[in-house]
C-alpha cells in the first residue's frame, strides 16, 4: 500500500502542468492572440497569473493572458470606464466563440472551451478556459480595468512572480506544491456552489507570508498547521503582495469570511483525524481521510 508520503507526492505530481497541458495552452494562446490582434491595437500579449507562476492547480482552468493595448488607444479606452474596453473584447470574441462560451467577469472576459471534466478531475490535457485581460504599460507595472469598483487598477505580475519563487526556495522547493494542493482543496465540491475562499488568489498571497521558517518535510503536518493558521487569518485584512491593486481579502464580505473560517476549521480538524489514522496503523483509512479533504487526484493507490 501507498504511505501517506508517497500519496501526498503522487498529489504533488498529478497537480503539476505537463508537456500535453502546456502545449494546449500555448495553442489556445495563440489562437485567441491571433483574433485579438486583428481586433484591436496591441503591443505585446503574455500568459500571465497562476499559470505562469505555477500555481495553478486543476482542471487547468481561466488561465491569464493579458493583452497590452497600445498607447494610441489611450483615449478610446484608458480614459474611459473599465466597463468600455471590457465591453469591446467582450464583443470581439463572441464574434468568434459564440455567446454561449463567453462571459464578463471583473477584471477580464473568460472564454470556456467546452471541454469536458471527468469525475476524477480529468480533462485529456486540455485547458478548460482562459481569462483574457486587457491592459495598459503604467510606468514599471500596468493598469487593468476593474468593472467591480469602476476603476482602473495598477498591478505587477513580475513581483507576484518574484515573491511565489523566492517563497518556493525558502520553503525546501515545496511551497508552489503546497499552494496548488491549498487552491485544490478549495476547489472541492464538497464545499457546494461556493468555493471556501475567494478568490483563489488569496491563498497564494495568505501563504507567502503564513508559510516560513523552512519545509518540515511532511505534507500531513504541513497542512493540518496551513489549515489552522488559515482558519485564523483568513478574517485579516490582506493586501496585494506587490503593494498596488485593491486588497485581495475584498473579494468576500463578513459572512462569506466566516463561512470560510468554519470550513478551515474543519479542515484542519480532519486532517488531525487523517494524522491519527495512520499512527495507528490504519494507513488505507487515512488514505480515505485525505482523500475526502482534497478530492479525487489524492491518489488511494
Ligand atoms: N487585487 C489585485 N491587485 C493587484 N494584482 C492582482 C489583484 N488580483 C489579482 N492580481 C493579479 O492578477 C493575476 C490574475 O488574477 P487571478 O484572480 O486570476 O489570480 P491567479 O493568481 O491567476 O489565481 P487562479 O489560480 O485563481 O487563476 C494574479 O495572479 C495577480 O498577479
Ligand atoms: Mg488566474
Amino acid at each position: 500500500m501507498l504511505t501517506i508520503d508517497e500519496a501526498f507526492r503522487k498529489f504533488k505530481s498529478r497537480l503539476e502542468l505537463n508537456d500535453r497541458e502546456q502545449e494546449n495552452a500555448s495553442k489556445r494562446h495563440n489562437e485567441v492572440r491571433e483574433h485579438i490582434r486583428s481586433r484591436f491595437t496591441t503591443d505585446d500579449d503574455f500568459l500571465t497569473g497562476s499559470y505562469r507562476r505555477h500555481t495553478k492547480t486543476k482542471p487547468l482552468k481561466d488561465i491569464d493572458i493579458f493583452f497590452v493595448l497600445a498607447e494610441s488607444q489611450r483615449a478610446k479606452y484608458r480614459d474611459k470606464a473599465p466597463s468600455v474596453v471590457l465591453q469591446d473584447f467582450y464583443a470581439a470574441l463572441v464574434d468568434k466563440y459564440g455567446d454561449k462560451a463567453v462571459s464578463k467577469q471583473g477584471r477580464s472576459v473568460c472564454v470556456d472551451f467546452g471541454v469536458v471534466i471527468d469525475s476524477d478531475d480529468n480533462t485529456d490535457y486540455k485547458v478548460v478556459s482562459v481569462d483574457v485581460v486587457p491592459a495598459f504599460v503604467a510606468g514599471n507595472d500596468y493598469e487593468i480595468p476593474n468593472a467591480d469598483t469602476g476603476k482602473w487598477m495598477k498591478t505587477n505580475p513580475k513581483i507576484h512572480a518574484e515573491k511565489a519563487t523566492d517563497a518556493n526556495k525558502n520553503y525546501g522547493g515545496e511551497w508552489k506544491a503546497l499552494v496548488r494542493m491549498a487552491k485544490y482543496w478549495n476547489n472541492n465540491p464538497d464545499h457546494g456552489a461556493d468555493k471556501p475562499i475567494k478568490p483563489s488568489f488569496l491563498i497564494e498571497v495568505m501563504c507567502l507570508q503564513v508559510l516560513y521558517g523552512g519545509w518540515g518535510g511532511r505534507f500531513d503536518y504541513e497542512f493540518q498547521a496551513l489549515f489552522t493558521t488559515l482558519a485564523d487569518r483568513i478574517c485579516d485584512e490582506w493586501p496585494d503582495p506587490a503593494g498596488l491593486g485593491s486588497p485581495i481579502s475584498d473579494g468576500m464580505d463578513a459572512a462569506r469570511k466566516q463561512r470560510a473560517r468554519g470550513l478551515l476549521r474543519a479542515a484542519s480538524d480532519q486532517a488531525s483525524i487523517a494524522i491519527d489514522l495512520a499512527r495507528k496503523g490504519r494507513t488505507g483509512d487515512a488514505l480515505k481521510a485525505w482523500r475526502k479533504l482534497f478530492g479525487p487526484k489524492f491518489p488511494l493507490s
